[in-house]
């Protein structure tokens, strides 16, 4: 099966007094889907912050891909981040002065590596997402469903072998977050891109996708059974 793709040990993250994350040991391989429960508050998003390379304050090891996490400086940090790392937020967070397009295109537009064919690869992510034709509209005039299909789209732009995605279908109906799972699970399957992924979710149709279901109690991640429906439920993989 290979090394681990991403290899979490000791992670912790204290606030002040409070021990958010509490000596967390995590391996995730190319492929996998893994779902992250847990209460409101118990470290989730900030679990996919230090995965991410958006935090930098915690004590362990996180290593993605051979990499130390903590032996990157900032500029190396942000290029990571930008370029192997998908992020799907949990509230969409697209810029409202910009075109879907330029949203989709900012992790491109990061350090000064030139992305090729950008323009060719905004379009097909955005039809992948099923928006084609919207490239020039603001993000003021989607819908909620749009307007997360986009932060989709941005997170998947450059094929990242590491997509982390925060309750990416929080705030969306059935029919529209069926589509952004079925996007997420594409990621990881497609065996060009065999994409880690990472999500957070409350939402049991997305947590009956993954291969894995973790939940972070206490600051530690414990193996969570997955809550399958009774009647025509898989089989565990
Ligand atoms: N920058 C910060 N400074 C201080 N405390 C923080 C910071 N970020 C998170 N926390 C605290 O860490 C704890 C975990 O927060 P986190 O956002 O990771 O929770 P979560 O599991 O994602 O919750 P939710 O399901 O509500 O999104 C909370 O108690 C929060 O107040
Ligand atoms: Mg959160």
């Amino acid at each position: 099966m290979g090394d681990p793709f991403v290899e979490v040990r000791g992670l912790s993250r204290r606030f002040g007094e409070a021990r958010v994350l509490d000596a967390v040991d995590l391996e995730l391989r190319r492929g996998e889907l893994v779902a992250i429960v847990g209460r409101s508050g118990s470290g989730k998003s900030t679990l996919l912050a230090v995965l991410g390379g958006l935090d930098r304050g915690f004590e362990g090891r996180v290593t993605v891909d051979g990499v130390d996490l903590a032996t990157l400086g900032d500029s190396a940090l942000a290029r990571f981040r930008n370029h192997r790392v998908g992020l799907v937020f949990q509230a969409g967070h697209l810029r409202e002065d910009m075109t879907v397009a330029e949203n989709v295109e900012l992790p491109a537009l990061v350090g000064d590596a030139r992305v090729p064919d950008l323009e060719r690869r905004v379009r097909d992510v955005l039809a992948r997402v099923g928006l084609p034709g919207r490239d020039h509209d603001r993000p003021g005039t989607l819908s909620g469903g749009q307007r997360q299909r986009v932060a989709v789209a941005r997170a998947l732009l450059l094929d990242p072998p590491l997509v982390l995605a925060d309750e990416p279908t929080g705030s969306l109906d059935a029919d529209s977050g069926n589509d952004v799972i079925a996007l997420l699970r594409e990621a990881s399957e497609d065996p060009e891109r065999r994409a880690c992924v990472v999500v957070v979710t409350h939402d049991p149709a997305l947590a009956a996708c993954a291969s894995r279901v973790l939940r972070l109690v206490d600051g530690k991640l414990v193996e969570a059974t997955t809550e399958r429906p009774s009647a025509g439920a898989e089989s565990a993989a």
